[in-house]
C-alpha cells in the first residue's frame, strides 16, 4: 500500500570558525586534556564568534543542506529550529533562519528538547508532513551553548561547543514497506521527575535571566545509557529490524563513554559509529545533524543506508528514529 514517508534528500552543516582546544582550556580552569579526554573524549570543540547568533549557524547549516538537495529556499514550507540557545526569548530563532533565507511563505517554529532536539524534531516534522500541513521542511539543530556556559565550573564548561545542522525532509510516496526510504520509525520520551539534574539556572519567568547551564553529571550518566538502549529497543520492535541490519549508528555526541556503553550493550559493531564529540564536543541538538553531516562528507553514510539516531538530554528527554536514507 503506497504510504506517504518523510525522507531525508539533503544535508548541510556549519561550524564555527574558531577552535578551542583542551590545552587552551586548561588555561582557563583546572583541568588538564588528559581529564577530558579519558572521562569524554573530547579534544576540541567550537565556539561562535562574537556577535555570531544560533539563527546566522543555522542559516548557513540550511544553505548548505538545500544546496546539497539541489533545492531554493522558495522550496521549502516548514522550518523547525531544534535549540536551547535561541538568539531571543522570542521570536523563534526559526523566523530569523526564515527570514535569513528570504522565504515568507510556509511555516517556522522553535522546538526545545535540548539534546534530544533533533531527534524530537524529526518525529514532529514526520508528523507534519504525513498528515499534509507542510510538503517539503528544513530540520535544524542549531546551537551557542558557549553563551550559557558558566566558564569558571570546570564539571561543565569542557564538555559543550557550538555549532549546527540541517536537512532537508520532503514527503514521498513509498511502497510502504520497511524497505522504504524514509523515517520508518521514531519513539520519544520524556522524564520531569529528572529536571533538576540537567538545567539552566535562568529564564524569563523565574530570575528575568538567561542564566547558566547546572549538570549532575553523574546522574545524567547513571540514567543516559539505560534510557538510550530502550528506546532504540523500541525502535527495532517496531521494524523488525536488529542491531544487526543497521548500516550506520549516528548518536549524539556528548560523552565517548556514553556511546560506547550504549554500542556494547545494544551489541552493534563498533565500526558502524559515527564519532564527531572528539572535535565537536556536546552541540546539543546541533550534534545528531553534524555527526550525519560527518558521515555522509567522507561517503560512509549513503542512500539507501538503514541508519539509527538517538539522543538524551534535559529534562530528561530522550528518543531513537530509524531512518533509510
Ligand atoms: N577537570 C579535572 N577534574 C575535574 C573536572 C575537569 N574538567 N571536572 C570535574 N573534575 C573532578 C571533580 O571535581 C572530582 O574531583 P574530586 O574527586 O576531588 O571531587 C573528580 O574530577 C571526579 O568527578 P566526577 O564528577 O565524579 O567525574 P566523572 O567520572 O563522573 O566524570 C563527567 C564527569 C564527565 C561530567 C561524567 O559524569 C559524565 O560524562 N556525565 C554525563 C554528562 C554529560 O555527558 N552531559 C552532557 C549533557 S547530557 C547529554 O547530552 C546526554
Amino acid at each position: 500500500m503506497v504510504t506517504l514517508r518523510s525522507v531525508i534528500v539533503g544535508a548541510g552543516s556549519y561550524l564555527p570558525e574558531r577552535t578551542l582546544t583542551n590545552a587552551e582550556l586548561a588555561t582557563m580552569v583546572d583541568t588538564t586534556d588528559d581529564w577530558i579526554v579519558q572521562r569524554t573524549g573530547i579534544r576540541e570543540r567550537h565556539i561562535a564568534a562574537d556577535g555570531e547568533l544560533t539563527s546566522d549557524l543555522g542559516i548557513k547549516a540550511a544553505r548548505a543542506a538545500l544546496a546539497d538537495a539541489g533545492l531554493a529556499p522558495h522550496d521549502i514550507d516548514l522550518i523547525v529550529c531544534a535549540t536551547s540557545t535561541p538568539d531571543n526569548t522570542f521570536p523563534a530563532t526559526a523566523v530569523s533562519i526564515q527570514s535569513g533565507l528570504g522565504i515568507t511563505a510556509g511555516f517556522a517554529f522553535d522546538l526545545q528538547a535540548v539534546c534530544s532536539g533533533f531527534v524530537y524534531g524529526l518525529g514532529t516534522v514526520d508528523g507534519l508532513l504525513r498528515t499534509g500541513l507542510a510538503k517539503r521542511a528544513l530540520l535544524i539543530g542549531a546551537e551557542t551553548f558557549s553563551r550559557i556556559l558558566d566558564w569558571t565550573d570546570r564539571t561543565t564548561c569542557v564538555l559543550f561547543g557550538d555549532g549546527a545542522g540541517a536537512v532537508v525532509i520532503e514527503a514521498q510516496e513509498q511502497p510502504g514497506a520497511m524497505t522504504d526510504r524514509g523515517i520508518l520509525t521514531t519513539h520519544l520520551r520524556s522524564d520531569g521527575r529528572h529536571k533538576m539534574k540537567l538545567y539552566v539556572d535562568g529564564g524569563p519567568s523565574s530570575t528575568q535571566t538567561v542564566g547558566h547551564l547546572r549538570m549532575e553529571g553523574k546522574e545524567v550518566f547513571k540514567h543516559a545509557v539505560s534510557m538510550i538502549t530502550d528506546v532504540i529497543k523500541d525502535a527495532f520492535r517496531a521494524t523488525g529490524y536488529t542491531a544487526r541490519d543497521l548500516d550506520w549508528f549516528v548518536p549524539h555526541q556528548a560523552n565517548r563513554r556514553i556511546i560506547d556503553g550504549s554500542v556494547i550493550k545494544l551489541g552493534l559493531d563498533p565500526a558502524k559509529v559515527i564519532i564527531t564529540v572528539d572535535k565537536h564536543g556536546n552541540t546539543s541538538a546541533a550534534s545528531i545533524p553534524l555527526a550525519l553531516c560527518a558521515g555522509i562528507a567522507d561517503g560512509r553514510i549513503k542512500k539507501g543506508d538503514l541508519v539509527m539516531f538517538e539522543a538524551m538530554g534535559g529534562g530528561f528527554t530522550w528518543g531513537a528514529s530509524l531512518v533509510r536514507m
